[in-house]
């Protein structure tokens, strides 16, 4: 079962690589960062102190967590607070461990496709709150959503922190958005954590910091399809660069190709060629506002109960019902 799970996902990897590589211009799909090697990078990168979306929303939850605990609250069956992509948790045990002080009723089920990270998760958790009832499911959101829906009709709480919303295009969020809608009752509801517009070389700063993290983690993905598929990319052959468009609210990651090279991958049996100066198109981290997030919310079927945001409005997050009328 093991094996034929990472069978169907590595011809994922393989045949998105592929077709990213080989369409003009050339992009590779952000999702693919998250392997080992990514995911140590990525909690490096939550340490700097120029990523400031970590601990903006740290301070949210730290400042309202007393608010947003008792909106989240049912008297009269408890409920499951649902986590997508719970990654280390940090964040997420500031609500937790006030929800336990406080004798709230409910279960607390992280969701990942990473075995790894739910494990490590589980085991901080009974060690910090030996008395929490976790229920991880490992799996992909909407499978595991899809199936609560069917056995569970008590409230649920889904939480979609750090922003990782940011990575969709608008069109992409409305689908997610709305397939969340799908899964929730009337009376459920929805958290997410959505980065703000603001400074520009604040958002510069963020994703491209001196010491050089956030590119080693860009590319990452390089060295991933090097292991997975046998290639050969020289990653000092490439630059991270970083745009950020104010107007769109668009923050983008790039691989740039200093020299022209020849690119073969092994696995695939197939050559690669870049141009000097080409690029790779990497991640988007959409930046928002009130105004998009409005928009979005009523594209989706959603409502915005309430929003909480840090002393600058840095970083903003959303309480979300299923509209009405849908
Ligand atoms: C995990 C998607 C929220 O876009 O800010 C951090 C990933 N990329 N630095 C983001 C990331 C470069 C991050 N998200």
């Amino acid at each position: 079962m093991k094996d034929k799970q990472n069978q169907t996902y590595r011809s994922d990897f393989a045949e998105e690589v592929l077709q990213g590589l080989s369409s003009y211009p050339k992009k590779l799909p952000s999702k693919f960062f998250y392997d080992e090697a990514g995911n140590v990078l990525f909690q490096k990168i939550m340490n700097m102190p120029s990523y400031y979306l970590t601990n903006r929303e740290y301070d949210i939850l730290r400042k309202y967590k007393s608010e947003i605990a008792d909106l989240f609250q049912d008297d009269k069956q408890g409920f499951d607070l649902i986590e997508l992509g719970a990654g280390n948790g940090k964040k997420t045990k500031v609500i937790l461990k006030y929800m336990m002080e406080n004798g709230f009723d409910f279960t607390y089920k992280p969701i990942d496709i990473s075995d790894s990270v739910l494990k490590s998760l589980s085991a901080s958790l009974s060690k910090e709150l030996p008395h929490l009832k976790v229920a991880p499911e490992v799996g992909e959101y909407f499978k595991v959503l899809g199936n609560l829906k069917e056995y569970n009709t008590r409230k649920k709480v889904i939480l979609f922190l750090g922003s990782n919303i940011g990575n969709l295009l608008h069109e992409q969020a409305v689908d997610f958005l709305s397939k969340l809608k799908d899964s929730m009752l009337e009376k459920d509801m929805l958290f997410i954590g959505f980065d703000q517009k603001k400074h520009p070389q604040k958002i510069l700063d963020a994703y491209n910091d001196d010491t050089n993290i956030t590119a080693a983690f860009n590319k990452n993905i390089l060295n991933r399809i090097n292991k997975e598929l046998e290639a050969d990319f020289d990653t000092d052959k490439f630059l991270h660069w970083e745009t950020y468009d104010p107007e769109s609210g668009t923050a983008k990651s790039f691989l740039v190709a200093e020299e022209a090279m020849q690119i073969n991958i092994r696995a695939l049996d197939q050559t690669i060629n870049f141009n000097q100066w080409e690029s790779i198109h990497t991640e988007i981290s959409q930046k928002y506002d009130d105004q998009i997030i409005g928009w979005l919310s009523k594209k989706s079927d959603l409502r915005i109960i309430q929003s909480f945001g840090d002393q600058n409005n840095d970083f903003k997050n959303y309480l979300f019902k299923k509209s009405e009328i849908s």
